[in-house]
């Protein structure tokens, strides 16, 4: 079959590290002179050019033109579905962030994959390397594996499960393969935890408080039996062995910048301004708005509540920026608020730029692809374990 990519060769001898650039590729600088227009003018010729070779995938929270040029758009779940399905493309360009790349890397080259393509793997490349998580960088696998060793000296570890949001490295997730545990999103944490009770006593989760937080307490667990571990507080993460002992849910202390902005007064305040509003958030918002709030789900539910509501709804929705605006420009049959005063706009996310877009895909198109995201092959299988797990939970 003939291919508009230019075969990469060993452009990515080094395991998990990212490849900034190779030789021979097209620099960066000209790029960022160029205007919307003109790179969108572009990236559409190698769209063309490429066809069903290339998946462009764009994440809820990024920006209007980056959504505009993929090829689809989702939350952090249905993405990681999207990369597993992938059937007949050669390239993955991921707009989103590193971790949602990773595991696209892990998914589309899975053994069964490979084997189905004669052992070519599916290119994924991140526009911009810097576009990480803030979350995902609170827990590292040094501090997770120091906190099993020292949760092991209080509990049976064999009777705990490892949960990690999907907002994480793909070294936690192997960690988690590795330990009988697995992947939640926000979209399917609670059918998760559930299937971690049905094999454990009690869950480490991490590294997202709020959503292990909002998640067990709708489950019924009490906040008494949830205690935090804070990988700087020293021993037992700050705990006494009797919270320890005394645990169901394990929190790890970690959050995201952009949904911890959120305040319950945010709440009140729509609420007396606009009788009848209604507040949705993300459950990544601390529990005192979750709590209080009418709706909480991941950006695909944000998405299909308001899809679905009667002409003339008013809402308040608490998650990032983009994905507001953007549902106020497509609904504007409704009457819709971002649930903060302030600015909370993914700094990492906003990185993926038509600059970047444009550059990483005529380098892709010339056969010198840059910044691709590829996992270790050890990482990737131990990883795959748990995201196999997540994948099959229903
Ligand atoms: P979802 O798209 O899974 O709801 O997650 C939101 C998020 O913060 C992604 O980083
Ligand atoms: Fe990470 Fe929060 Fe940005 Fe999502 S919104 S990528 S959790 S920092």
């Amino acid at each position: 079959m003939s291919s508009g990519i230019t075969p990469f060769g060993a452009a990515n001898p080094a395991a998990s590290t990212p490849v900034a650039a190779v030789s021979g590729s097209i620099a960066l600088g000209p790029f960022k002179r160029l205007s919307n227009e003109q790179l969108t003018e572009r990236i559409e010729a190698i769209r063309r050019k490429l066809g069903p070779e290339l998946l462009i995938l764009g994440h809820h929270y990024q920006q209007d033109e980056v959504i505009a040029l993929s090829d689809l758009r989702g939350d952090s779940y249905q993405l990681s579905q999207q990369a597993a399905a992938s059937r007949d493309c050669r390239a993955i360009v991921f707009c989103g962030v590193h971790f949602m790349a990773e595991t696209a890397d892990i998914l589309a080259n899975r053994p069964e994959k490979l084997a189905e393509r004669g052992g070519r793997r599916v290119t994924v490349v991140l526009p911009d390397l810097a576009a990480g998580c803030s979350m995902a960088d609170m827990a590292a696998i040094e501090q997770v594996e120091a906190a099993w060793d020292d949760l092991g000296t209080v509990i049976d570890t064999n009777q705990m499960i490892p949960v990690t949001y999907i907002n994480s490295a793909a070294s936690l997730k192997a960690f988690c393969g590795r330990h009988g545990g697995i992947v939640c999103t926000s979209s399917n944490a609670r059918a998760v935890l559930e299937w971690a009770f049905r094999r454990g006593r009690r869950v480490f989760f991490f590294p997202d408080q709020h959503l292990g937080r909002n998640t067990s307490l709708a489950m019924g667990i009490g906040q008494e039996e949830m205690p935090v571990w804070d990988p700087l507080a020293g021993e037992l993460g700050g705990n006494s062995e009797a919270a320890i002992a005394g645990s169901r849910v394990i929190l790890w202390k970690g959050h995201c910048s952009v949904h911890q902005m959120f305040q319950a007064a945010h709440v009140h305040q729509f609420r007396a301004k606009y009788p009848g509003i209604k507040i949705l958030v993300h459950p990544e918002c601390p529990r005192e708005v979750n709590d209080i709030a009418d709706i909480s789900g991941s950006t695909s539910k944000i998405i299909q509540v308001v899809e679905a509501a009667p002409p003339g709804s008013q809402w308040a929705i608490g998650t990032e920026l983009h994905l507001v605006n953007r549902l106020k420009k497509e609904h504007p049959e409704q009457e819709i608020h971002f649930l903060s005063p302030v600015v909370c706009m993914c700094a990492t996310m906003y990185r993926i730029n038509l600059a970047h877009l444009c550059w990483s895909l005529e380098n892709l198109a010339a056969g010198s692809p840059v910044n691709i995201i590829e996992v270790d092959a050890t990482t990737a299988r131990e990883s795959l374990v748990a995201l196999n797990r997540m994948l099959e939970v229903k």
